[in-house]
């Protein structure tokens, strides 16, 4: 049977706002030393940032990326990573028991950006540390000059304030891991006072507060309610993370999995529209999917490192061709409440379960979920558009009515273009597509990009880097305004139309 999908002008879920293609590095692994950072490297620039990752980096037009952390970020001192080098200090670093050497801090991570044509997503550590560190770091960051803190980032070369506008107020603060976790009570005060004196001293950044860790927390979504109870006029945005695994090889299953991130983004909006309610306040909360990925390949090699090196390869999943679909339908779910997920940040962006994968001293590669990843980011800016689907269905062993096709359109910011971005989930059969684009009037295709592959295990590595690329060979055909195309078994499709 048939799926069919009717795309409509008028029916608009909401603006895309680009910083949902955002993503993250946290010093953890080789994602800064040996990934973004590598002075040794033929291809470090005179910073010792790898321009073949810029390169790979720009490749994505990444908006925003998150930093330090994390897990990381709760026992972190700033201050460690600015100044001169010869002055740095090494430390324990207890979230990943490794040793930071501090050779790269948040000067170099601005300086970074720049040249990456992107923004920082900074995390303050309310985990060791409170309000005054944040408040402190706030000040050296974006205060213009004549003050302890912004003049001390003057002498450190950095003359102009850097400007930074999104801030994180922790890292999941709900997790028996994290450095200095706390209750929903504790963390929503300090949440709100942290809040309210990093406004003090710049009234212009937005806020994000820290969510639940994932769906499956014990807390959740009581978590959400007492936090944004606590801190509701004082934060802008709150988070939310999750992680998915193939660990039974159960296929059908995982690539539904992204249901479970549709049913998570629709508690968190209704959390926060209950405490709206109930503060009868005219505020809205958005959300920040600031952790999102699939996550699992590494866990046992993890489990072998040995503990307090430096930059060790740490959660170095390898991408196969099923967690390339899995990662566009994460995307298809976040651009269908474009209207209230605001921004998201893919975990993370070179190592540590990325898209972009290095060897010390060696190559860059795209790892197969760089496709879907990029796809959107270059397509999938404007407006998302209902998606009005009827798909054939499966029962997989978590999830009932699974539909074969997710699929979501989005009109460019020109109003020009419409691109349909879709999965078929179905792993032995092709599925017969027919968009109905009936406000569009006639329509032609620009492409038909296709991501698939014959084996779900295949996965790009630094010796055949290219085994799952997509190809521009898709079938679609329009006529008049109606499309009609048949999607390959368990393919990622990109259908641009004019
Ligand atoms: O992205 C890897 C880790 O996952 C982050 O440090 C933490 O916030 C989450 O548990």
């Amino acid at each position: 049977t048939k799926a069919k999908m009717i795309v409509d002008k008028d029916f608009t879920i909401g603006e895309v706002d680009k910083r949902i293609y955002g993503s993250f590095i946290e010093h953890l692994g080789r994602a800064v030393y040996g990934g973004i950072y590598e002075p040794e490297h033929p291809e470090a620039d005179e910073q010792g940032f790898r321009s073949d990752v810029i390169e790979l980096v720009k490749g994505l037009d990444v908006p925003i990326v998150r930093y330090p952390g994390g897990n990381f970020v709760s026992g972190y001192n700033w201050e460690d990573g600015v100044g001169p080098l010869a002055q740095r200090p090494r430390r324990l670093e207890l979230a990943w028991r490794t040793i930071e050497p501090n050779l790269f801090g948040f000067n170099e991570f601005i300086d970074w950006c720049r040249k990456t044509g992107t923004e920082a997503m900074m995390a303050v550590n309310l985990g060791t540390r409170g309000p005054e560190e944040a408040r402190q770091l706030l000040e050296y960051s974006n205060h213009p000059s004549g003050t302890y803190w912004s003049d001390l980032r003057i002498q450190h070369g950095y003359k102009q304030p850097h400007n930074i506008k999104t801030w994180c107020l922790g890292n999941e603060m709900d997790g028996p891991w994290q450095i200095g976790a706390k209750t929903a009570t504790e963390y929503g005060r300090i949440a709100a006072e942290t809040a309210k004196v990093m406004k003090w001293v710049d009234s212009t950044i937005e806020l994000v507060a820290c969510g639940s860790s994932s769906i499956g927390m014990p807390t959740f979504p009581e978590w959400e309610s007492t936090v944004l109870d606590l801190s509701y006029n004082e934060v802008d945005y709150i988070s939310l993370h999750t992680y998915y695994g193939n660990r039974d090889s159960d296929t059908p299953n995982f690539l539904a999995q992204s249901m479970g991130m549709d049913s998570f983004i629709h508690t968190v909006i209704a959390t926060c529209d209950y405490i709206q309610a109930k503060k009868r306040s005219k505020k809205k909360i958005n959300l920040s999917f600031d952790e999102w990925n699939v996550w699992y390949h590494s866990n046992e090699a993890d489990s072998k490192i040995d503990p307090w090196s430096i930059a060790p390869p740490q959660l170095e999943d390898i991408y196969n061709h099923e967690d390339a679909l899995l990662v566009g339908s994460m995307l298809i779910s976040m651009l269908k409440r474009a209207d209230r997920v605001k921004m998201a940040c893919i975990a993370q962006l070179v190592n540590v379960i990325a898209p972009i994968m290095t060897a010390n001293g060696g190559a860059a590669w795209k790892q197969t979920i760089y496709f879907p990843y990029m796809h959107t980011s270059i397509f999938g800016r404007g407006t998302a558009l209902v998606p009005l689907v009827t798909s054939p269905k499966y029962d997989s062993k978590d999830f009932t009515d699974v539909p074969y096709l997710d699929a979501i359109a989005v009109l460019s910011e020109n109003q020009e273009e419409v691109t349909v971005f879709a999965v078929n989930r179905h792993l032995s059969e092709t599925l017969p597509f027919e968009i109905d684009l009936r406000s569009f009037g006639s329509c032609r295709i620009i492409e038909h990009i296709v991501l698939e592959h014959d084996d779900l295990k295949a996965a790009n590595t630094i010796d055949v880097p290219d085994r799952v690329t997509p190809h521009t060979g898709g079938n679609a055909a329009a006529d008049g305004s109606k499309v009609e195309a048949l999607l390959g078994e368990a393919s990622w499709n990109v259908i641009r139309l004019k």
